[in-house]
């Protein structure tokens, strides 16, 4: 059997949790009228997506605090592929941020003729495996990831193995229908058949996807530990990138305010208004660590040899090299 229907979209070979994406969703990203002036922040899953959500409109816009105060991230920076995107695109100010974690073979027409530029965070993907094993057990809309060492092959596989029971409900409406209004689904606590996905696909496909784009200077690459180890001199490179010419206070202020802990105190960017039926914080708070190298924390060296040398195996070849040892 394939992937649950229930659960699950494929869509040109990738899976997409139902929940937050549709058909309708994805075919409206691949008619998005991109606009010179867009900039795009795009990454695989859990390698910053919301901390880019928090960045982009306070370097758009000199350090004004008001969009990450007021809009939920959701809204504030809408994922192109997403069911939001169609409802607030109309709200978006200019020059429009969006975030995305298609693979560059899926970015729409109009994003290649056009001259908006593209931030790709790139993360470790030890850690990012790490941060998408918690982010399963408290995603009312993902699968239950299993014991670690089997979600390990898993990631690895980029697909994943049937699996036997799922914990899920239906739901009667987008987890984002509505920052307020959101109608939850039953809890069936039903078994469904249904074979384990990985969202968004292999980690290493992503990568040379964007990697190989040839962008040339539309394309920006950032690391997560790049920020988190410096996130000033991070801002810094993301503002003449965009052309923003912040000045150090600014940037300062910025730094301040899309700090672990800022984020974690706002409401509008850690998800607390998601009911619990679907982010489930007390089981692994989205804003979780915050931090590089928790995968030492979880890897027994059996697992880093085998993590190693199943990606370095599908790296080999590429002209690109890895920001960090693997
Ligand atoms: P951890 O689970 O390792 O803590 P995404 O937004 O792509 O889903 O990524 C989520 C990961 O980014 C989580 O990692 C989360 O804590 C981390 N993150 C988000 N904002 C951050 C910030 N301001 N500083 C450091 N890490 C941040």
């Amino acid at each position: 059997m394939s992937i649950s229907e229930e659960m699950y979209l494929h869509y040109h070979g990738l899976i997409v949790p139902k929940e937050t994406h549709s058909y309708e969703s994805l075919e409206f990203a691949q008619g998005f009228k991109f606009e010179d002036d867009d900039v795009l922040a795009v990454t695989y899953p859990k390698s910053g997506t919301i901390w880019m959500q928090e960045i982009l409109p306070l370097v758009l816009n000199g350090g004004d605090l008001t969009p990450i105060h007021t809009i939920p991230n959701w809204e504030r920076v809408p994922w192109l592929e997403e069911k939001q995107l169609a409802r607030v695109v109309d709200k978006l100010a200019s020059p429009r941020a969006l975030v995305s974690h298609f693979p560059y073979n899926l970015m729409p027409p109009s994003f290649c003729t056009s001259k908006a530029k593209v931030i790709y965070v790139m993360r470790n993907p030890k850690d990012i495996m790490v941060s998408s094993y918690y982010f399963h057990q408290m995603a009312g809309f993902l699968e239950d990831p299993g014991t670690f060492d089997e979600f390990m092959d898993k990631f690895l596989e980029g697909k994943g193995q049937r699996s036997h029971m799922h914990k899920r409900r239906h739901a009667r409406k987008s987890i984002f229908a509505s920052s307020i209004t959101i109608v939850v689904g039953s809890v069936t606590g039903q078994p469904m058949s249904a074979s384990f996905a990985v969202m968004f696909g292999k980690w290493t496909d992503h990568m040379k996807s964007w990697r190989n784009s040839e962008l040339g200077d539309r394309i920006m690459y950032i690391t997560y530990e790049e920020m988190a180890q410096d996130l000033p001199a991070a801002l810094r490179r993301i503002s003449d990138f965009l052309g923003c010419n912040l000045t150090e206070e600014v940037i300062q202020k910025v730094a301040e305010h899309c700090s672990f802990k800022s984020m974690q105190n706002n409401n509008m960017s850690n998800f607390s208004l998601i009911p619990k039926v679907y982010m489930d914080h007390d089981k692994s708070p989205f804003l979780r660590k915050g931090n590089a190298g928790d995968w030492k924390n979880h890897f027994s060296s059996e697992q880093l040899t085998r993590f190693t040398s199943v990606i370095s195996k599908e790296l080999e070849g590429e002209s690109f090299s890895l920001p960090w040892s693997l």
